[in-house]
């Protein structure tokens, strides 16, 4: 995968939530990578700041209680055509910061350039209007087409997600499509502009398995046929491991390890990932292996321990691992963990592989 050749990066990126209980750490210092025309998988289980990061993102963020605290998204200044706010020199020569676009150009981004498809389509359709109409709305919005021509692209973006029969379904209300047919129907409308980047959080977790697996394979033909960038989020590793290039784990606000898909399933470098991988079922496994969930739950944001935010339930866990957090280490090209085992310091370990 070509990393010099970005259409986003997520840098540093800390977002907290100022509550009566104290301030949620849910994001801190999240920095990913999107290469053009890639798809970057990020999966963790619930609650470890993949939804906010994303959010964040998108500037979408409910202020109060949330706030980015700092941080940039840099994103490919050549897509947008913001002369304007491109950055002339630096490291993000070319790059603008989404974060600081002044709100007017930022609704500028949001559907046309980045579009997120949510995992309860119910939410993001409005149960009174017709689906042709919300399918309409933001290619108009956007100036990239009148009604008339907007009508007809919706249509051939229908009959694109395999709706039947769509230009008399354009007439249906969002109570007439089956769960299914509606996130069809969501992910039709998040590319009708041809935006460059889609985030898809947790796309599937709402439908039943047949039908879910039905929406992944028509994101999977889209990806080919369509020139978008995708992000999937995911709880589920299966998921995200069959459809992404590079995948990206997180736990409690942060990363964990990113690598190649390959290199994540083959070598694993972090003793969460290895925990993952055990307690999703693997089609090249032994029949004799079982799943085993990782034992206990993720910290508390509100106050999270102070060294490695995964050591209270690591079965590796040094006395350095509760003091100190350990930092990203390089195990190899594109492959980051952030676990001191792989510290050259650190002492060999029965059972865990260290990456050299
Ligand atoms: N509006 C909010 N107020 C307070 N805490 C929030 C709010 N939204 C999200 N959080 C907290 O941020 C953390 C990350 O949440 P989220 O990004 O939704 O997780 P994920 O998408 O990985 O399941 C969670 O601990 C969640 O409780
Ligand atoms: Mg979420």
């Amino acid at each position: 995968m070509d990393e010099t050749n970005l259409l986003m990066r997520i840098d540093g990126v800390t977002t907290n939530f100022h509550t009566y209980a104290g301030i949620v750490h849910a994001v801190d210092d999240m920095t990913i990578t999107v290469p053009k025309d890639s798809v970057v998988g990020i999966v963790g289980e619930s609650g470890s700041g993949k939804s906010v990061t994303m959010m964040s993102v998108m500037r979408l963020i409910p202020s109060p209680p949330g706030r980015i605290e700092s941080g940039h998204v840099w994103f490919d200044g050549a897509t947008l055509n913001m002369a304007d706010y491109v950055q002339q020199e630096g490291p993000n020569r070319g790059m603008v910061d989404l974060l600081s676009l002044p709100p007017e150009e930022m609704m500028k981004v949001r559907g046309r350039h980045v579009s997120m498809i949510f995992q309860d389509p119910m939410v993001s359709l409005n149960p009174v209007l017709t689906i042709g109409l919300q399918m309409t709305e933001s290619m108009v919005a956007h100036g990239i087409a009148d009604n008339e021509e907007a009508w007809k692209r919706a249509i051939e973006m229908l009959a694109l997600v395999s709706i039947p029969n769509p230009e008399e379904r354009m007439r249906d209300y969002p109570h007439q499509y089956s769960g299914g047919m509606r996130q069809r129907v969501m992910i039709a409308m998040a590319l009708s502009c041809s935006p460059e980047l889609v985030i898809a959080d947790e796309p599937t977790t709402s439908l039943d398995v047949t039908v879910q697996a039905q929406i992944l394979e028509l994101m999977k033909e889209l990806k080919t046929k369509l020139k978008s960038s995708v992000i999937i989020i995911s709880h589920d590793l299966s998921i995200v491991a069959g459809m992404a290039d590079k995948v990206v784990v997180m736990y409690a606000g942060r990363v964990l390890e990113e690598a190649d898909v390959y290199d994540l399933y083959e070598k694993p470098g972090h003793p969460y990932t290895m925990g993952l991988m055990k307690s999703v079922p693997r089609l090249d496994a032994d029949d004799r292996e079982r799943l085993v969930p990782i034992e206990g739950s993720p910290p508390d944001l509100l106050a999270p321990p102070a060294g490695c935010k995964f050591a209270p339930r690591c079965q590796y866990a040094m006395e350095i691992c509760c003091k100190q957090e350990p930092p990203l280490i390089t195990i190899g090209d594109g492959h980051r963990a952030r676990c001191f085992l792989h510290h050259p310091a650190a002492p060999a370990v029965p059972g865990f592989v260290k990456v050299e």
